[in-house]
């Protein structure tokens, strides 16, 4: 199994625990928060914590994170990974997260060009899924410049607080592409 992608932009690369920093750095911030499932507060320690379980995952399989480096600086600037795998189906969900400061340069396109390379080609996935809150505009540009499908919309799917929360559920298949 591969552990690095190269982009023109940037770059994928198996993520390990010395990111932990860099991580929290980039992830703790209200407005991927509001975007996604991660906590806020972020603490370092979650970081760490979600360094173990993502080194654990990609040994036994059940999950593969990478780190979105730039390739001016070779820093990282997000992580994008494969959860929810579900071999005898050949179908995984992909998830990402980009530091605010990196927004708007064409980055997570690119990151998730590579993500889908490395899922069909190493994973041998024959169904890409991802779910996106409605009120993520960004998110789902990024996917539909990506090749992705509108599925649909699960209704209600998550609870924050006391209100209720819709997902988009997009799809890239096998055949879409080849
Ligand atoms: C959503 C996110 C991944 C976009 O990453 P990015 O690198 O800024 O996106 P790109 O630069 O590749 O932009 C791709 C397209 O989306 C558009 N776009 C990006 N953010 C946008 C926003 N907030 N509103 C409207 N359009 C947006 C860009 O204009 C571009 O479209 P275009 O080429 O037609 O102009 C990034 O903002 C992020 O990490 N957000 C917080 C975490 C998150 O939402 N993760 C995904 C959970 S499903």
């Amino acid at each position: 199994m591969i552990t690095q992608i190269e982009g023109n932009s940037v770059s994928l690369r198996r993520v390990q625990k010395s990111d932990a920093q860099a991580i929290y750095a980039n992830i703790r911030n209200p407005q991927i928060a509001r975007n996604t499932l991660i906590p806020f507060p972020y603490t370092l320690d979650s970081a760490e914590q979600f360094l173990t379980a993502a080194t654990r995952n990609w040994r036994i399989g059940t999950g593969y994170h990478f780190a979105i480096l730039s390739n001016d600086t070779g820093k990282l600037t997000g992580v994008l990974g494969y959860q929810n795998i579900h071999d005898p189906h050949k179908r995984a969900e992909i998830g990402y997260w980009l530091g605010k400061r990196f927004w708007g340069r064409g980055y997570m396109t690119e990151a998730v060009e590579l993500g889908v390379k490395f899922g069909f080609e190493q994973l041998k996935l024959n169904r890409i899924e991802a779910k996106v809150f409605t009120h993520n505009i960004g998110s789902c540009r990024v996917l539909e410049k990506c090749g992705f499908s509108l599925d649909g919309q699960l209704r209600q799917s998550i609870k924050r607080g006391t209100r209720y929360y819709d997902e988009l559920v997009y799809s890239l298949l096998k055949k879409d592409r080849w």
